[in-house]
């Protein structure tokens, strides 16, 4: 059934833009609305003077049957390939090979090339910060930071992490009584570009340590440029809520200090280095939420959080939603 009136999609992660394509395929006309000037979210990749690169999102793993159908569409059009790196982990202070079976994808030429494929030519607004979904008679309409009013929209999804999600849903309580549960854990993420290749085999660690989680070797992915070389540094969850408020430098110190330690080769000093704050990185624990409705009003709400904290749950999230609201309107 088509409406006459658009759905208003809040976020252009992979969550909102998932629900995004499976509403359009079905004939509803959609509206998308992102606070970035870009999509992708925690998928996005960064523009910087050493290439692009994935601050958030490293990879992703494929295990639910309908996720891995789509990922195999991605990869036939080009826009994923499979990556696989010479796996390490490092822990008790030890750095050991830790080789597996397990396929994963990046975008290609980097991350950011998936949500920008799938919003192909759907409408969207970016830069606009939507602050408050509220209903008139008949339809939703949305306020921005700005001050402007979108709308009238037949049915509002907001699939944003879920703190964001909380301050837009002042008309259905009961919605926001359940996403005030669901905590999330901020990351710290580093980007360091050497002018030499580092001399290590190593090109993605599960790190245990106090500080780091992850590090990885960017030209190690498919399409990515050799030269310089540069990596990505995650923080843990608890080194990153300690240091919530630490001056930027400071984070890419402590980050490269702990990296030199455990990579085990001469770290020199980086040509290039910034740090970026996810504040909403993960949820503190698993749900199982699916996606979050109140169809009679026509408000839904999806995301990584309400599932399995990852790309694949988000996208699941994404499909769920949209499911539940073509559900209600046949
Ligand atoms: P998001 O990607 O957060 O999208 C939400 C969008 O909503 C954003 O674009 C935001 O700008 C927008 N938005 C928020 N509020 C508003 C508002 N008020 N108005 C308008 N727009 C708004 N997952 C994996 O599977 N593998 C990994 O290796 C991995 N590593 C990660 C590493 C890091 C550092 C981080 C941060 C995440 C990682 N993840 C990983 C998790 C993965 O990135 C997320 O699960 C997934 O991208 C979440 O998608 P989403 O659409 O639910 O949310
Ligand atoms: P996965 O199967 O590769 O990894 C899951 C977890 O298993 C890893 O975190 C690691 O602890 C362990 N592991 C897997 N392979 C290993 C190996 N060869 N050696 C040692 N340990 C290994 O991927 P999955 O399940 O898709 O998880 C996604 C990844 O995204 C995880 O690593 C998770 O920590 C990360 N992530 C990071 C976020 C952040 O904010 N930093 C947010 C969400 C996810």
């Amino acid at each position: 059934m088509t409406n006459a009136a658009p759905i208003a999609i809040i976020g252009t992660g992979i969550a909102g833009l998932s629900a995004a394509e499976a509403l359009h395929a079905a004939g509803y006309p959609v509206q998308l609305f992102d606070k970035s000037r870009g999509s992708g979210g925690r998928m996005a990749s960064k523009r910087s003077d050493a290439g692009a690169l994935d601050l958030g999102a490293q990879y992703f793993t494929a295990r639910d049957r309908r996720f891995a159908a789509t990922v195999a569409q991605w990869q036939a059009r080009g826009w994923v390939e499979p990556w696989t790196p010479n796996l390490y982990q490092y822990a008790n202070g030890v750095l050991s090979p830790s080789a597996d079976e397990q396929v994963r994808w990046v975008g290609n030429p980097r991350m950011s090339a998936i949500t920008r494929a799938m919003l192909g030519a759907l409408p969207v607004k970016f830069s606009c910060r939507i602050t408050e979904v509220f209903r008139g008679e008949q339809h939703w309409h949305l306020l921005d930071a700005e001050g402007e009013s979108h709308g009238p929209f037949a049915q509002v999804i907001i699939a944003t992490p879920a703190p964001q999600a909380s301050a837009l849903l002042a008309t259905a309580p009961k919605l926001a009584g359940t996403v005030a549960g669901v905590t999330m854990e901020p990351t710290w993420a580093v980007a360091l570009a050497f002018a030499e290749p580092l001399q290590t085999p190593l090109e993605g660690c599960f790190v245990q340590d106090e500080v780091l989680d992850w590090t990885a070797r960017n030209r190690s992915k498919p399409g990515r440029d050799a030269s310089p070389d540069t990596w990505v540094l995650h923080a843990s969850s608890s080194w990153s809520r300690q240091h919530l408020d630490l001056a930027k430098e400071q984070v890419v110190e402590r980050l490269h200090g702990a990296f030199a330690e455990m990579i085990g080769c001469a770290v020199p000093a980086p040509v290039f280095s910034l740090a970026h704050r996810w504040l909403y990185a993960r949820p503190s624990g698993a749900h199982q939420l699916g996606a979050l409705a109140d169809a009679d009003l026509g408000l839904y709400v999806c995301g990584d959080w309400c599932l399995s904290g990852r790309v694949e749950g988000a996208w699941l999230s994404g499909q769920e939603a949209a499911r539940k609201l073509i559900a209600h309107n046949q």
